[in-house]
């Protein structure tokens, strides 16, 4: 463990001081924790912030094809033969992103036990487990799930889903795995504290899965029981197709090294990340990054070449995520930060009020050689839920909900 002294060095090389404000006011116990918070934390990160131009330089943008509803119609029974076939062989696993803190929200619990039902209760975990018992019960076999919380939610959906027995799953194949933390700054680059003793911090992002899932141990399972193909997905969409056969079948047959679920934009300036080439590697371009001659662009057949949208829903080969070597970009990303004012005082501020540094998942795309961008109907596969109202809301969720006849 670094001393006093070293850390006040380490901090002061970064403009951070501050960091120990409160330290002779701390007991013993929680002297040692700030200590060791600092050891562990990398700080050059923060200084990214700084130059956010550094930071995401694009490449160039060519359009990469989508395999579309027709095709995907016309080869449904082989496909979802060779995805079953998948399943039934223990070769797919899934991972639940729910690692966030769903700000937007405005909840304190995690987003997974959101209650988004009506009449009754139907939780967003319950919606989640729902749609891939349906696979389950398809297949005849349970399939691994791997659910990636933080530091932040980890106790919370542990106890939730344990004394909701799963909402059916076999427990016995539900591993829970934490990702990493990062601290968080004001706009001026410093860190903030969230206790007198503690740095502020914040998941790292949901590109951290896969170090996370090794870093836990569960790499060794997922060899062990021989899974070849992880289907990672976010917690927040309610309409989520888990471990969809014919999506597997398909990116298996294709042979490509990752699938992307995609969905038609609802408009050439929607708010989602297109799929796309960069440099002649898959990738996504965000939609603010998206410029007016992209979202004009035709591609042969004379349709937007720019058009299908990423839904967070990704089947990735095992071993082709292994032999990545590069670790991924760090994105700057403003958000409400908890901060202790002043006076020492905690504000849960409504608006955003600094940054935080993440990794995502989309940029694992740009590091694999090939990609399957898979288009859903979006009505069918898509209800996000980030907001109380509103677009991507839980009105909208429980409105397709409805229409898929999901009793509420
Ligand atoms: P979002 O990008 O919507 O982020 O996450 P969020 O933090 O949950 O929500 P806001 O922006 O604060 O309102 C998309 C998916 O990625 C997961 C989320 O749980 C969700 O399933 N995620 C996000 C993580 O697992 N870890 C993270 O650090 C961030």
């Amino acid at each position: 463990m670094i001393t006093l002294e070293q850390a006040r060095e380490k901090l002061q090389k970064y403009g951070q001081e501050h960091v120990l404000k409160y330290y002779e006011e701390l007991d013993d116990g929680r002297r040692q924790a700030l200590l060791a918070q600092i050891e562990g934390t990398d700080l050059s990160r923060v200084e990214a912030c700084k130059h956010p131009e550094d930071l995401l330089q694009r490449g160039v943008i060519t359009p990469l094809a989508s395999m579309q509803l027709g095709e995907i119609e016309a080869n449904r029974e082989d496909f979802t033969a060779v995805g079953l076939e998948a399943i039934r062989t223990g070769r797919v696993g899934a991972v639940l992103l729910a690692g966030g803190m769903g700000t937007r929200l405005g909840s304190d619990d995690p987003k997974g036990m959101y209650n988004i039902g009506v009449t009754r209760k139907l939780y967003i975990f319950q919606c989640l487990i729902n749609n891939l018992m349906d696979v389950v019960k398809e297949a005849g076999n349970f399939i691994h799930l791997f659910v990636m919380t933080s530091d932040k939610n980890h106790d919370a959906t542990v106890n939730f889903l344990q004394e909701h027995d799963f909402f059916g799953y076999d427990g016995k194949y539900v591993h829970f795995f934490k990702q990493e933390m990062a601290v968080a700054c004001d706009y001026q680059g410093k860190i903030y504290l969230e206790e007198k003793g503690k740095m502020s911090t914040s998941p790292n992002g949901n590109g951290g899965w896969f170090v996370s899932l090794k870093r836990a141990g569960l790499l060794d399972l997922v060899h062990k029981e021989g899974i070849e193909w992880l289907n990672v997905f976010a917690v927040d969409n309610v309409l989520q197709r888990i471990a969809d056969p014919c999506f597997i079948g398909a990116v298996i047959e294709r042979d490509c090294s990752v699938g992307a679920k995609v969905v038609r934009k609802n408009a050439p300036d929607e708010k989602v990340g297109v799929i796309c080439l960069e440099d002649g590697r898959p990738s996504i371009v965000e939609y603010y990054d998206l410029t007016q001659e992209l979202m004009d662009a035709k591609d042969e057949n004379g349709d937007p070449a720019y058009y299908f949208g990423v839904i967070l829903n990704y089947l990735f080969r095992t071993a082709d995520l292994e032999a990545l070597l590069s670790s991924l970009p760090l994105h700057v990303v403003e958000k409400k930060i908890p901060y202790l004012d002043e006076g020492g005082n905690l504000v849960k501020p409504t608006s955003p009020n600094g940054y935080k540094f993440e990794n995502l998942v989309l940029d694992m795309i740009h590091q694999l050689p090939s990609c399957l961008p898979y288009e859903v109907v979006r009505e069918k596969e898509f209800a996000p839920v980030k907001n109380p109202t509103g677009i991507d809301s839980v009105e909208s969720a429980r409105e397709l909900l409805r229409l898929n006849g999901v009793e509420l």
